[in-house]
């Protein structure tokens, strides 16, 4: 039986699941080339469909993630969400009237679902999905943080454990605490929207005049600039605190944004990032050690947008009690679609075990079609028979890749299939990155892929097992730091991408890099221009060398050279 999940909110998306087996999934942005969608994912579940061969009337259920007053609103009135995301990304000045609707929105999101709100959704979803050809299917609406919480418990490998899902909202909560245990997920907490750590840190980055719901890792980064301040003299740790298995904020959420305006009036952008990182690692540090204590549980397993902060999740990881630690790798919204499949799959099929052993899980292109638009693309190709040997000279003697190989990736992170690689250990190629393409802030560093078997040699606080999907920060050992200096923060740590054998060509290439320089290290970052989704088909890769000159593209068994 096949199930398709569907999350039409920010970072839209659709995916189709059978058994234990993920069979597709994608967000709509790849598709619509704009960044986080939030349209209904048409593109989407057309892509589901079209790329496993599933007609409409094979779709027997249908999972949709969320139905609370807002998300029901913006299902009905879809204009008031394009409104808000036109502002969010800067996109749109602040009217008159903005702080109205700022206000309206935080009041709005607060609510639970109601039999009313799930009426409306259920009668405007069925509408589209008629619309799109699905005639007869049942229609699940699912919790939004049960979407988050069973992805992270299937897919953790975990016999057992506790699972905690925090974000900014949805359908009423902002966090939840379940016990994972024989198929079974028990929420023993649900943390109530009005007292988000999300929403905390959500204001926090726009304060700081970035995009909320996209650039909170610019803050993470900013964070590691400041003279440390102590836990007593930081004022943030005043505006949330854990009590139990629940959080607890002084103000509501717009009395929280002009508390944390008047913090900020008092101290530079680095310290104000510092301190609000710090109160973030702390209150998750407490939440997760009483839920240790309260369920003598020591697997833990993470899922919802602030587990992005890769910061908390290596503390989390080092707790001392702690045997495993897992962060679900689409953990934010994006990753809802998925989510919502899993949980109808739980529930139906009684599927306790999905393993994620890979995330290329989006489209393919077969080399004739890579051909046909290479063709006509004005750059230079030829076939090569040694893919491997010819990029990792290239990359060897400075050069920088666009690599383009296989399914797309699901999820924020380039995991070698669209992504752009160099050498890791020069800044100069670091600033010509940034120059050219992704053009990040200064203080926001790179990342590397390196081979399982040389990751205890480079990270110092290596424990395994495989972090494939660079969910987590780790130090980098001393003694190799030159080695990685265009991929590390300023304090020693790096998100590294930790690469097994489930992408054979991608680990032949780091196996290469190895035998060509000594370390089997690349830096890989996502194969796009700054502002816009990772390229997903080869017609935007071929867009993206041609807007920013890049010399050298491996896509399929092609090598395309870019001579103007
Ligand atoms: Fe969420």
């Amino acid at each position: 039986m096949k199930i398709l999940g569907i999350w039409d909110g920010h970072d839209a998306g659709a995916a189709l699941i059978k058994g234990d087996k993920i069979l597709f999934a994608i967000n709509e942005e790849r598709l619509t080339r704009r960044k986080l969608e939030i349209a209904f994912p048409v593109r989407s579940i057309r892509a589901c469909l079209n790329q496993t061969g599933t007609a409409c009337d094979e779709i027997a259920e249908i999972a949709v993630s969320t139905s609370d007053v807002a998300k029901t609103l913006s299902r009905v009135i879809p204009s008031l969400k394009e409104e808000y995301y036109q502002i969010r990304r800067r996109k749109k000045g602040p009217e008159r009237s903005s702080v109205i609707k700022k206000k309206m929105k935080y009041r709005l999101t607060e609510y639970p679902p109601s039999s009313l709100t799930r009426w409306v959704s259920r009668r405007n979803l069925r509408s589209r999905l008629r619309s799109l050809g699905f005639e007869s299917f049942r229609l699940h609406l699912t919790d939004h943080h049960l979407s988050h919480a069973v992805p992270a418990a299937v897919c953790s490998g975990f016999e057992k454990g506790l699972v905690i899902t925090l974000d900014g909202l949805g359908d009423g909560l902002s966090g939840s605490v379940s016990r994972y245990e024989k198929g079974r997920l028990e929420r023993i907490s649900g943390i109530s929207a009005r007292h988000s750590l999300g929403i905390f840190f959500e204001h926090v980055t726009n304060l700081m005049n970035m995009r909320e719901l996209e650039d909170e890792g610019k803050v993470m980064a900013l964070a590691n600039y400041a003279y440390p301040v102590d836990d007593a003299q930081n004022p943030m740790m005043d505006l949330i605190r854990v009590k139990g298995l629940s959080m607890r904020c002084r103000h509501g959420s717009l009395g929280m944004y002009e508390a944390l305006k008047k913090i900020l009036w008092h101290f530079p952008s680095e310290q104000f990032a510092h301190m609000a990182q710090r109160t973030l690692e702390r209150r998750i540090l407490e939440l997760a050690k009483n839920a240790m204590n309260a369920t003598g549980m020591n697997h833990l397993s993470l899922a919802g947008g602030i587990f992005s902060n890769v910061k908390v999740n290596r503390l989390l990881r080092m707790l001392p009690d702690l045997r495993q630690c897992h962060v679900f790798p689409h953990m934010g919204d994006g990753g809802l679609a998925l989510g919502a499949a899993l949980v109808v799959n739980h529930q139906l099929n009684l599927v306790r075990q999905v393993p994620l052993t890979d995330l290329c899980l989006g489209p393919r292109y077969r080399d004739e079609e890579i051909k046909d638009v290479l063709k006509t693309s004005g750059l230079s190709f030829r076939k090569s028979r040694e893919m491997v040997k010819e990029t990792a000279e290239i990359i060897a003697r400075g050069g920088i890749v666009f690599w383009f190989q296989g399914r797309m990736e699901l999820g924020p992170r380039a995991l070698g299939a669209r992504s752009i690689l160099a050498r890791p250990d020069s800044l100069a190629i670091k600033d010509a990155l940034n120059l050219r393409l992704k053009k990040r802030v200064w203080y926001q560093p790179f990342c590397p892929a390196m081979r399982e078997a040389d990751a205890a040699e480079i990270l110092a606080d290596y424990d395994g097992p495989l972090n494939r999907f660079m969910t987590m920060a780790y130090m980098v050992r001393e003694d190799k730091r030159d080695c990685v200096r265009g991929v590390i923060n300023v304090d020693g740590s790096c998100r590294p991408q930790i690469v097994g054998d489930e992408n054979p060509i991608y680990r032949d290439l780091l196996e290469e890099i190895r035998r060509l320089t000594g370390h089997g290290i690349l830096l890989n970052t996502s194969l796009n221009l700054h502002g816009e989704p990772v390229v997903c088909s080869p017609q935007d890769a071929v867009k993206t060398m041609l807007d920013t000159g890049n010399e050298y593209m491996a896509i399929g068994n092609f090598l395309v050279e870019n001579r103007k």
